[in-house]
């Protein structure tokens, strides 16, 4: 996609479409408001005659509007003008690229960055007109016979802006949702492949290919027999029932000289039928998303890379499959981690747990200065959150908030749940040193504090996107999150940011 900023009107530009909205109680937006006057009024006896909508997620596009240049209107509800905000604008924005990718146009003029967004500058409405045109025009069609649906004709998106001085802040916005876009889309792909292509070892070999393309850029791929020797035994006893060969992939990005890392973990179980306490029937298929912590922390990399970040930056993951057989692990089972802290397994399906403490554990070595781990761990974050917040735990308060600030920032929120000592508690075994579950109560927290008992001294964070990985329903699929939060934190990080 091609990008360019203007300070010419909405209705003197000779593009294929331009994107203006209105606001409910006939208020028209800054571009709408010029195509107004250009056309005599059209846009509010339109509105008026009851045909244009101003809720948001509705668009009309107007074709030949007598004293516009462009051949193509596009009027999308802003909804309340008071209420307007980043959300909004992407809602809308998303509804208008969606008709607009029906017609022929091959450039659109966005004029909705013009909007006095209250709580966004200019730089995150580019930002997020670059991610959330990558998120409209991503496609899925790898697994399809079929002739691939037509790619939409749109080739370049404008900006509309009020100053010149804004174009600056505008193209970095640009570059940053443009890397984001590419590191969703990638987290998408790795999601939405099935478990019998997303093998552990594909995903080696997508992290070694990232590898090959950037000199910055290393990856090790380590093999079940080189985990064996590191004493990994929590993480092989999850693999212990699958054909499939685990794999640990490391990737180092080196931006910056003499710098301790950023470490990102990621939990990549291909598949989790739950192993020998199976998963019950329905909607099984949606385990083969069980590994999009890794697919979002490889996704992020992809970002960090594109964008040249300044910044050390190490990615651990874990790659598993969960299944059951003769020789899998059994509920009861005792093995002892890397750490060297002893287990007992008494849920096989509470897996993702077992692989992440042995990587962190490996992490170690790397001197992090951060390191936040990403996994769809627990079913108990789905109730406490929904679908909207990623979980967000840490026993650094301070790392916890600039991790939900950077969700904020980028619209891709999180919720800290506190781990306090008394859910640790839950975990206790009479064999091991402590259990894999702490009961049903409280499950994303005694989760997080399983973790928790593997990363002393560390400065650690832990994301449950159980949650907001995929979304279910007929818009089945993985969602890129929480790509747009890591890569704004990483960002801030470096003083990347306007
Ligand atoms: N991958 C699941 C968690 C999950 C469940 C993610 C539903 C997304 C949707 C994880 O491995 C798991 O099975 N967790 C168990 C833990 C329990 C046995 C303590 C769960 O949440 O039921
Ligand atoms: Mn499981
Ligand atoms: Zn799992």
């Amino acid at each position: 996609m091609q990008y360019f900023t203007t300070t010419s009107k909405a209705s003197r530009r000779a593009v294929d479409c331009v994107i203006v909205g209105i606001y409910e109680r006939g208020k028209l937006g800054a571009g709408a408001a010029d195509i107004d006057a250009a056309s005599k009024g059209s846009i509010k006896r339109l509105i008026k005659s009851g045909d244009l909508s101003a809720r948001v997620g509705s668009c009309t596009i107007l074709n030949d509007v007598a004293g516009v240049r462009a051949p193509r209107v596009a009027v999308v509800g802003l909804g309340n003008f008071k209420a307007f905000g980043v959300k909004q604008f992407r809602v809308a924005l998303s509804t208008a690229l969606h008709a607009i990718t029906r017609t022929n146009s091959k450039q659109a003029l966005n004029c909705l960055t013009l909007e006095s967004a209250s709580d966004a500058s200019v730089y995150y409405l580019a930002r997020h007109t670059a991610q959330t045109t990558a998120g409209v025009l991503y496609r899925f069609t790898q697994m399809k016979s079929a002739r691939k649906p037509a790619a939409s004709s749109l080739r370049t998106i404008g900006f509309a802006i009020g100053k010149r001085s804004d174009a600056a802040k505008v193209m970095l916005g640009v570059k940053h949702g443009d890397a984001i876009g590419i590191g969703m889309s990638l987290a998408k792909d790795l999601g939405n492949l099935p478990a019998n292509i997303c093998t552990p070892g594909y995903i080696a070999r997508v992290a070694q290919k990232l590898a090959r393309e950037n000199k910055k850029l290393q990856t090790r791929v380590l093999s079940e027999a080189e985990m064996k020797r590191l004493g990994m035994h929590s993480l092989l006893s999850v693999t212990a029932g699958s054909d499939e060969p685990a794999k640990l992939i490391v990737m180092q990005y080196k931006g910056a000289t003499r710098q301790s890392p950023v470490v990102l973990v990621g939990k990549g179980v291909t598949f989790d039928s739950g192993g020998i306490s199976l998963k019950p029937g329905p909607a099984m298929d949606e385990m083969k998303y069980d590994m999009c912590g890794a697919a979002s922390v490889i996704g992020t990399m992809a970002a960090a890379v594109k964008l040249k970040l300044p910044i050390n930056l190490t990615v651990v993951v874990p790659a598993v499959e969960n299944l059951p057989s003769g020789r899998a692990t059994k509920p009861g089972d005792i093995v002892k981690s890397m750490s060297g802290k002893t287990i007992e397994i008494l849920n096989t399906d509470a897996e993702g747990r077992l692989i992440l403490c042995d990587a962190l554990t490996y992490a170690r070595r790397f001197k992090p200065d951060t390191i936040i781990d990403v996994a769809t761990l627990t079913g108990a974050c789905v109730v406490a959150l929904g679908h909207h917040h990623t979980a967000v735990m840490s026993y650094n308060d301070k790392l916890a908030t600039s991790i939900v600030a950077a969700g904020v920032a980028s619209d891709d929120r999180g919720w800290q749940l506190p781990l306090a000592e008394e859910y640790a508690s839950q975990l206790k075994s009479n064999f091991a040193d402590f259990a894999n579950i702490g009961g049903r109560d409280g499950g994303a927290i005694t989760a997080g504090c399983f973790l928790g008992k593997f990363t002393d001294g560390l400065n650690w964070a832990h994301l449950d996107i159980a949650g907001t990985a995929w979304i279910s329903g007929k818009q089945k699929g993985a969602s890129g999150r929480p790509v747009p939060m890591l890569t704004e934190f990483l960002l801030a990080r470096c003083g990347a940011l306007p």
